[in-house]
């Protein structure tokens, strides 16, 4: 090839994926000041999500709410959540594509009284959901929310705030009625009461593009030893999804996720701290529920160069089994000795405080 054809590619845009979504890289995070979560009583046990309902959804989610979720999703969620609140770790708990709200529900049930709450979709603004994964649709949300006691509060809609500050008494989910990729980690932060993210499902875009933004987006905001559910990773249907996590891991120069489970269709995510803790938790009760066919130490392989625990497709535990446990855990003794033995100590500190250059969407 001639140095005359070099030079005229070199001059040729650069369509590899990295170039078409550099703007949306936050290889470097804005700055995010965090405390600890305010107004957290542990005496408090009733909102925002009360036993009655943590109950009520742990027996019967399928007559309430319409959604995508497995039993054993929600199951790990709780037992990763148990883990965090003997860890002293509280912050924000919430969604991206939260739909209806079924895994939503599931991960609220899981949260303390005092956590934020947040939820991103872009329910009527549908023309955003660029390769029709679900519907949301926010009245339908609003109404199962309030059946468990808890309130909405949109604070932005599409990319303007509408709402003033982000956040709200404890109960209020704090909605973000707006594209994942127009919600910056400073938004999401704030909506966060500057706590954080502990807890945090991706379930909104599917495509490649739209997976490794939100990844970016919640690289910056979770706390250390915080957990992301990350929808779809093994369902064919939605191969964007692997495609994009791949990218991630691979592309992403300075992130700080690791994984460490593959359960019920989701990928589980935390941060390199605490791979080792929860891939025991995880462990442990997928053995005292009787889950059959888990890949545990059998498994050679790893993901991203990180042993995983794996239960997918495979036969489930005994559901009534699994059932009760999972009641025990978001509703008895085990959630709230955790909770009450640890008080308002936390974890507070994001591993790489990310300098601040954000110059995503300005
Ligand atoms: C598969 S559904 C979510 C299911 C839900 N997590 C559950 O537990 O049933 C996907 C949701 O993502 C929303 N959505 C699609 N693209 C989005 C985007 N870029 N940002 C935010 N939400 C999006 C859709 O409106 C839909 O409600």
């Amino acid at each position: 090839m001639g140095i005359g054809v070099v030079l005229l590619l070199g001059l040729l845009p650069d369509l590899s994926f990295a170039a078409a979504f550099k703007a949306q890289y936050y290889t470097v995070c804005p700055t995010c000041d965090l405390h600890p979560v305010r107004g957290c009583s542990l005496k408090d046990n009733t909102a925002p999500f009360n036993l009655t309902a943590r109950r009520q959804f742990a027996k019967k989610h399928d007559n309430l709410v319409f959604g995508y979720m497995q039993d054993m999703a929600a199951f790990s969620a709780a037992v990763l959540s148990v883990q965090q609140l003997k860890l002293g770790i509280q912050g924000a708990v919430g969604e991206i594509g939260v739909h209806h709200g079924l895994f939503f529900f599931a991960l609220a049930a899981a949260a303390r009284p005092c956590e934020p709450l947040i939820v991103i979709d872009v329910f009527a603004d549908q023309q955003k959901n660029i390769d029709s994964s679900g519907k949301g649709n926010y009245n339908t949300f609003r109404g199962h929310a309030q059946r468990f006691g808890l309130t909405t509060k949109i604070v932005q809609q599409g990319r303007n705030l509408v709402g003033g500050s982000a956040g709200g008494p404890p109960g209020t989910i704090v909605t973000f009625a707006s594209a994942s990729t127009e919600v910056t980690p400073s938004a999401l932060c704030a909506a966060s009461g500057h706590s954080g993210v502990r807890l945090f499902s991706i379930d909104g875009g599917h495509t490649p593009e739209v997976v490794y933004h939100d990844l970016t987006l919640l690289n910056c905001v979770l706390l250390d030893g915080g957990l992301l559910f990350m929808d779809d990773y093994t369902h064919s249907y939605w191969a964007g999804v692997q495609d994009g996590v791949g990218r991630f891991f691979h592309l992403h120069p300075n992130h700080r996720l690791v994984p460490v489970a593959v359960v019920a269709n989701k990928l589980i995510i935390t941060t390199e701290s605490h791979h080792r803790v929860y891939r025991e938790a995880l462990i442990t009760e997928f053995r005292r529920i009787g889950a059959r066919h888990v890949g545990i130490h059998e498994m050679k392989q790893r993901l991203f160069g990180w042993p995983i625990v794996v239960w997918d497709h495979a036969p489930s535990p005994d559901q009534k089994t699994l059932t009760e446990r999972w009641a025990t855990l978001l509703t008895t003794a085990e959630h709230d000795k955790a909770r009450r033995a640890k008080g308002n100590t936390t974890t507070r500190k994001l591993a790489t405080p990310p300098q601040s250059s954000w110059s995503w969407l300005g």
